[in-house]
C-alpha cells in the first residue's frame, strides 16, 4: 500500500503546521485537517490564520486548494483515509482521580470512537498528540473493541516542533521518532510513514523503535529542555546575591561541549503547553509504579519553575518600596515566548495574578497575545487593562516588567518611555533583552534576572 490520502484530527498548534508542512512537501498525498471547531476551521481557510507562526501563511497559501483541505467533516474524511493522525489536545485533567497531575484523554478516547466508526478499510492510525506512555495501547483497545471488521495498526510519532519556529522545526527536524510494534504489521506500517518523511528529510534524521520508546522519548525530552531552564534560573538567584552574572555562567559552562549552549536562558520561567504537561505525565507515570523518589525528582523541574516566577513577584514587590497597591505596573509581553501568540502556562499569567492580588493597576502588552491574555485574566477586570500599544502601555507607570523576548522591545524608544512614567522609574527585565547599561543611564532602576541591580537610589 502507499499512502494517499492522509487525514490529521485536530487543527491546533500542533496539528496545523505539522501536516500543511506534510502536505507542502508531499504534492502526491492529500491531505485533509478536520476539526471540531468551525470558526478554527473558517480561519484556517481564510487569509488570516488562527495561530500566529512565523513562515506558515507560506507554506498554507502554496498548498492549500492543491492537496491540502481544511475541512470540518470529520466522518467523512475518515472514510477516505489510509492513515489518520490524532493530533488533538491532551490537557491536565482538572477533575475527578489524577487531577493536576494526570493527562485528560477524553478527547483522545473521542477520536479512537470515531475512527473505528467510520473507518471503511484498514487504518494505520498516528499518535501525534503528546501522549503519557502506554496511550497507543489504550487506542489499540478501543479500536479494536467492538464489531470494526478492519485492521488499525498504531504508531507514535511525537511532534519535536516549538512554536515561534513550527515551520524551521519541520522543514529540517533533529529528528523524526517513529514508534510502532516490532511485528510484521507493525513494521510495515512504520515503513510507510517513514516514506511518508522520506521525501524531505533525509533518512539517517529518521528513528525507528517501539511504541512505548516513542512516546516516553518525547517527555524525557521535554523534561530534560525543563530541566536545563529550571537550573540556570536555580543560579540566576545565586548569581543576583553573589557578584555572578548568570549571562556569562551560561556562556562559560555552554562552551563545554558536553553540556552545549542551548537552553541555558535564565528568565521569569517556562511557560507553553508541552513542557509542564509533559513532566506531570511523567511524574505521574513514576508514581503510579510506586517510583516515588524519581517522581520527586522530576517534580522538582516544576517547583523550581513556579518558585522562579514567584521569586519575580516578590522581588518586584520587594524593591517597590514593599508595596505596589494603586501603582501602574506595565507588562510588556504576554505569550510564554516571542512569535507566538500562545499564552498556554505562561509565566506572565501568574506574575500578572500575583501582582493584581498586591492590588496593582496592570497594563498588560503583547503584538499577538491579547486575545488570549482577555480570557486568562477574565475576573481581573477590576486591575488589569490591556493595550496594544506599548507606549501607552508604560504611559504613567511606576514600573516596566519585559516577560517574554519580543524582539519590539528590543527596539523601543526608552528615553520616551522613561520620560512617560512615574519616577522613580522601575525596569524588571524577566528575559534578559534589553540593554541594562543604557536602561540606568536614561535614569531606570534596573532589575534584570541573575545578575546585579543597576539603582539610583
Ligand atoms: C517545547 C519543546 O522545545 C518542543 O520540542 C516540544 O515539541 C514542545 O515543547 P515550546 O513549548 O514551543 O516547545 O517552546 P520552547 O522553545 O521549548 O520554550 C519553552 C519555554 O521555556 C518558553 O517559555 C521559553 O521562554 C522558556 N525558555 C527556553 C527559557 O526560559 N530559557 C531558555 O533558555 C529556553
Ligand atoms: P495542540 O497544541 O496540542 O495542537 P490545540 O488545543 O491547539 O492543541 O489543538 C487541538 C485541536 O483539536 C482543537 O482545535 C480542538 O478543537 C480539536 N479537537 C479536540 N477534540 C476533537 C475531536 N474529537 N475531533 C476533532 N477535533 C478535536
Amino acid at each position: 500500500m502507499s499512502i494517499k490520502n492522509i487525514v490529521c484530527i485536530g487543527a491546533g498548534y500542533v496539528g496545523g503546521p505539522t501536516m500543511s508542512v506534510v502536505a507542502q512537501k508531499c504534492p502526491h498525498i492529500n491531505v485533509t485537517i478536520v476539526d471540531l471547531n468551525q470558526a478554527r476551521i473558517d480561519a484556517w481557510n481564510s487569509d488570516s490564520l488562527p495561530i500566529y507562526e512565523p513562515g506558515l501563511e507560506a507554506v498554507v497559501q502554496e498548498a492549500r486548494g492543491r492537496n491540502l483541505t481544511f475541512s470540518t467533516d470529520i466522518e467523512g474524511n475518515i472514510a477516505k483515509a489510509d492513515m489518520v493522525f490524532v493530533s488533538v489536545n491532551t490537557p491536565t485533567k482538572t477533575f475527578g482521580k489524577g487531577a493536576g497531575v494526570a493527562a485528560n484523554l477524553e478527547f483522545i478516547e473521542k477520536c479512537a470512537r470515531t475512527i473505528r466508526a467510520n473507518a471503511s478499510k484498514d487504518l494505520i492510525v498516528v499518535e501525534k498528540s503528546t501522549l503519557p506512555v502506554r496511550t497507543a495501547e489504550t487506542l489499540e483497545k478501543i479500536l479494536h473493541a467492538g464489531d470494526s471488521k478492519y485492521h488499525f495498526e498504531i504508531l507514535s510519532n511525537p511532534e519535536f516542533l516549538a512554536e515561534g519556529t513550527a515551520i524551521t522545526d519541520l522543514h529540517d527536524p533533529d529528528r523524526v521518532l517513529i514508534g510502532g510494534r516490532q511485528n510484521d504489521l507493525g513494521k510495515a506500517a512504520i515503513q510507510e510513514l517513514v516514506d511518508v518523511y522520506a521525501n524531505w528529510v533525509p533518512n539517517e534524521r529518521i528513528l525507528t523503535t517501539n511504541t512505548w520508546s516513542s512516546e516516553l522519548s518525547k517527555l524525557v525530552a521535554n523534561a530534560f529542555l525543563a530541566q536545563r531552564v529550571s537550573s540556570i534560573n536555580a543560579i540566576s538567584s545565586l548569581c543576583e546575591s553573589t557578584e555572578a552574572d548568570v549571562g556569562e555562567v551560561s556562556r562559560a559552562i555552554g562552551m563545554d561541549s558536553r553540556i552545549g549552549s542551548k537552553f541555558l536562558k535564565a528568565s521569569v520561567g517556562f511557560g507553553g503547553s508541552c513542557f509542564k504537561k509533559d513532566i506531570l505525565n511523567l511524574v505521574y507515570i513514576c508514581r503510579t509504579y510506586g517510583l516515588t523518589a524519581e517522581a520527586d525528582y522530576w517534580e522538582q523541574v516544576i517547583l523550581m519553575n513556579d518558585h522562579q516566577q514567584s521569586r519575580f513577584v516578590d522581588k518586584l514587590v520587594g524593591t517597590m518600596f514593599n508595596t505596589v497597591s494603586d501603582k501602574k505596573i506595565a507588562v510588556l509581553g504576554f505569550a510564554f515566548k516571542a512569535d507566538t501568540g500562545d499564552t498556554r502556562e505562561s509565566p506572565a499569567i501568574h506574575v500578572v495574578q500575583e501582582l493584581c492580588e498586591e492590588h496593582a493597576r496592570v497594563s498588560v502588552s503583547d503584538p499577538q497575545a491579547l486575545g488570549y491574555a482577555k480570557t486568562d485574566l477574565a475576573g481581573l477586570e477590576e486591575f488589569v487593562t490591556l493595550e496594544e500599544d506599548p507606549y501607552k502601555a508604560c504611559e504613567g507607570a511606576d514600573a516596566v516588567c519585559i516577560l517574554t523576548e519580543w524582539e519590539l522591545y528590543k527596539d523601543l524608544d526608552y528615553k520616551r518611555i522613561f520620560d512617560s512614567m512615574n519616577k522613580p522609574a522601575f525596569l524588571f527585565d524577566g528575559r534578559n533583552i534589553v540593554n541594562h547599561q543604557e536602561l540606568y543611564d536614561l535614569g531606570f532602576n534596573v532589575y534584570p534576572i541573575g545578575k546585579g541591580e543597576l539603582s539610583h537610589l
